[in-house]
């Protein structure tokens, strides 16, 4: 089945076709000429990722998936949540980002955060959403080199490494992606 991944993240469209397998394709906005920004003006992640996903559809008339991700922190009220890629500003990158969240936590005790990622999926017109959840802790320094945005103070439950702590295959098992990624994978492989 051939199906648009609604991502400029080439890193994300590795991981999830990795867990999705060779029964798709997974086409990518190049592949299907679509150079532009598309728009996530949602003030939630469900929102933004149904967004994206129509918006390939409706334009493209191509059967298509998009996903929203965001860091969710307790203590923070579920910041930073939906403005997780822009936390520090617009042209914020993941350190500034890392560094405004450990700013704010600053002695507070409360550290539980979870990731979520949602993915909408539109086939003729018609759409579903996927969600996948990884609770954890907020640490007060970073550790580790690998992954993206907070991975290095994101420490799932359960495990004494961070995400930037672990391989990518370690994290795909446990990661909020990972999970709604399998239930995309196990809804598409049902059709
Ligand atoms: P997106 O919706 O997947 O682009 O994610 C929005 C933002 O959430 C990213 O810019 C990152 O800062 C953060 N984020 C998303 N996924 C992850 C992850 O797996 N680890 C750490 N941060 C992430």
């Amino acid at each position: 089945m051939k199906l648009v991944f609604a991502t400029n993240n080439a890193h994300k469209a590795k991981e999830v076709s990795e867990i999705l397998g060779s029964s798709f394709e997974i086409l990518s906005l190049k592949d299907i000429n679509c150079n532009e920004d598309i728009p996530e003006t949602q003030e939630t992640i469900e929102g933004n990722a149904a967004q994206k996903s129509f918006y390939v559809y409706d334009k493209f008339g191509a059967n298509c998936f998009a996903d929203d991700t965001g860091l969710e922190i307790e203590a923070l009220n579920g910041e930073p949540g939906v403005y997780s890629a822009r936390y520090a500003g617009k042209a914020c990158n993941f350190d500034d980002n890392i560094n405004k969240v450990l700013l704010k936590m600053k002695g507070i005790k409360n550290r539980k955060a979870q990731f979520k990622t949602v993915f909408s999926l539109v086939i003729d017109g018609k759409e579903l959403q996927f969600e996948g959840i990884v609770k954890g802790t907020i640490l007060e320094s970073r550790r580790g080199e690998n992954g993206f945005g907070y991975d290095p103070i994101f420490l799932p439950d359960g495990f004494d490494k961070t995400f930037a702590e672990m391989n990518s295959e370690e994290k795909n098992k446990i990661s909020h992606r990972g999970i709604a990624t399998i239930k995309l994978a196990e809804y598409l492989k049902s059709l």
